[in-house]
């Protein structure tokens, strides 16, 4: 009988001080196990930005303010599940604008939306309801977590008023596609081949045969030659009617060509 009731003290004991332990995190709607998949999902990919703290002062001629966000955490320990919380420089307020207990979040193609509910009531604006923040999270590769800024608040409407803020992040980037496909792969090799063998043969051509001009290109005979070849066999293959030019001027062309051509490839063997 004492043994079990010290076992009993003992786990109430335990369960007291999980209790205690447990930081303060976001709650989303719901009870666990109805939370919606979809927040649960964003949520975890917040994560890495769960240990960081975000601040960004406004400050105009009768006003000096300074706004903290956290996600996720409390920003002041000692003000519970304050997510987001306005300091007034000039008088030391802190006003609770948005609780992480009242979590919601949404989702687009470049950005994430976190609004934190449940602030503190507004005095005379706003129906007297609660405050509330807004916070765009945008797509920036380049940061994980940056550019905390208030854009504005809204609070001449009657009710659903709210504050809204920007945040820079890659989290809320769609995922990267960076599989190349087969057919890129091989054109992106080939394209590569092909600048090797220009430039290389160009700089061997200059520097070791000493070569000038249009001669500086790699196996230039060659790959003229080649066109020409494929020019006659077009000509041959795609021509309806027979082309009528004269034939004597076609004649020393072609002759012009062949010496040419022998003539310049006596400097191109050693390639
Ligand atoms: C969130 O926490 C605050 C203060 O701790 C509490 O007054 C409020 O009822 C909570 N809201 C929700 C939705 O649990």
């Amino acid at each position: 009988m004492f043994l079990a009731h010290s076992c009993f003290h003992a786990m109430v004991l335990v369960l007291i001080t999980t209790v205690m332990a447990k930081e303060n995190m976001c709650d989303l709607v719901g009870e666990e196990g109805s939370e919606s998949l979809k927040e649960q999902t964003l949520l975890k990919k917040l994560e890495p930005l769960y240990n960081r703290r975000f601040e960004t002062e406004i400050v105009s001629e009768d006003d000096y303010y300074i706004y903290q966000f956290r996600v996720c955490r409390e920003v002041f320990s000692n003000m519970s599940n304050s997510g987001l919380v306005q300091i007034d420089k000039k008088n030391k307020k802190i006003t609770v604008v948005g609780r992480i207990n009242d979590t919601h979040l949404a989702s687009g193609s470049k950005w994430i939306m976190l609004i934190y509910k449940g602030g503190e009531a507004y005095g005379t604006h706003c129906g007297n309801e609660e405050r509330k923040a807004i916070v765009m999270i945008n797509c920036n590769q380049k940061t994980l977590g940056d550019g905390f800024t208030m854009i504005t608040e809204e609070r001449e409407k009657l009710k659903e008023c709210f504050y809204v803020f920007e945040l820079e992040s890659s989290l809320a980037c769609p995922p990267e596609d960076s599989h190349l496909s087969i057919g890129s792969i091989l054109l992106i090799t080939f394209a590569s081949l092909v600048a090797v063998y220009i430039i290389g043969g160009f700089l061997y051509q200059r520097l070791v045969v000493g070569a000038k001009g249009m001669e500086q290109f790699p196996h230039f005979v060659f790959w003229q030659d080649l066109g020409n070849l494929v020019a006659d066999g077009c000509d041959f293959v795609c021509r309806s009617k027979p082309r009528n030019v004269p034939t004597a001027y076609r004649g020393v062309g072609d002759d012009q060509l062949g010496e040419e051509s022998e003539e310049r490839d006596d400097h191109l063997l050693p390639m």
